[in-house]
């Protein structure tokens, strides 16, 4: 393939990425960095947050999963763990009737267990509201940890296995994949990491183990369509062989 060297042309690429994760990170150095508070950076993260669902739209990417607060931010300062649940409240209440008005279908995944009645409330409602909806699927991982999704799944089919419903001698990959949160959504093709950090810290442990993996060196409040269409252009120049021997896009998909 002729690698793509117009962004105006990754529209047309027949390798676009169907699905992309991003590990939103860097918002407390960007604020740093302007000797702000770190809530303006999580305050201007939320700003990126529109620009990259537009543009993923745009682009035609049909899923776009971003991680907004993981398991293990609960070790934060209460107050910024506080702002973060506020920032994703004021989100959902001000951002919804433009997400459903762009056709956008939202969905969170994560544990609902610790977080406060008003905002699973909220959460439950954008699902209602966006669920028939037939444009981008914007999964959004919150109070979510990759290691924790397993462990539920685990448990989920021990529970069966042990009331008779499944032989615990048919588990397998296929059948542990159908009870993460993620059941019917595909894996990532690719997963964006932004602000240098070279890590998944606990994002889509199972679902990333085939997926690209790109680091972005902004901070994510400077997150913006060309640093998306940079990324899909590193895609592009990527070989996926899951493990066989020829480049084949999609090969586990099968599509
Ligand atoms: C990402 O920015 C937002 C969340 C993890 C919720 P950070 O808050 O991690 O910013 P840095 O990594 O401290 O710069
Ligand atoms: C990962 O970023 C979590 C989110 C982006 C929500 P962190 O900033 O929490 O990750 P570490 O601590 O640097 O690994
Ligand atoms: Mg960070």
């Amino acid at each position: 393939m002729t690698p793509v060297t117009d962004p105006r042309k990754i529209q047309s690429s027949f390798d676009l990425p169907r699905h992309v994760g991003i590990i939103m990170d860097g918002n407390g150095r960007w604020a740093a960095a302007r000797s702000l508070p770190r809530f303006e950076g999580h305050r201007r993260g939320v700003e990126a947050v529109r620009r990259a669902v537009r543009a993923s739209g745009d682009l035609g990417i049909s899923y776009l999963t971003l991680y907004a607060f993981s398991s293990e931010n609960w070790s934060r300062p209460p107050q910024e763990v506080d702002d973060l649940m506020g920032l994703l409240k004021r989100f959902i209440r001000l951002d919804l009737a433009d997400l459903h008005k762009q056709n956008v279908r939202v969905r969170i995944i994560g544990s609902r267990d610790n977080l406060a009645t008003d905002l699973k409330a909220l959460l439950q409602e954008a699902e209602e509201i966006t669920g028939n909806n037939t444009g981008l699927t914007l999964v959004i991982a919150f109070n979510y940890g990759g290691r924790q999704e397993i462990a539920e799944a685990a448990k989920k089919l021990a529970v069966r296995a042990a009331r008779g419903e499944i032989d615990p001698q048919s588990i397998d990959a296929a059948m542990l994949s159908d009870h993460l949160y993620t059941a019917d959504i595909p894996d990532p093709d690719l997963i964006i990491r932004t602000s240098g950090e070279q890590r998944l810290s606990n994002f889509l442990m199972w679902q990333a183990a085939y997926a690209e993996l790109v680091f972005l060196p902004l901070h994510w409040p400077d997150f913006d369509r060309p640093a998306l269409e940079d990324a899909l252009l590193q895609y592009g120049t990527r070989e996926r062989r899951f493990g066989g021997l020829t480049s084949a896009p999609n090969a586990m998909t099968g599509s």
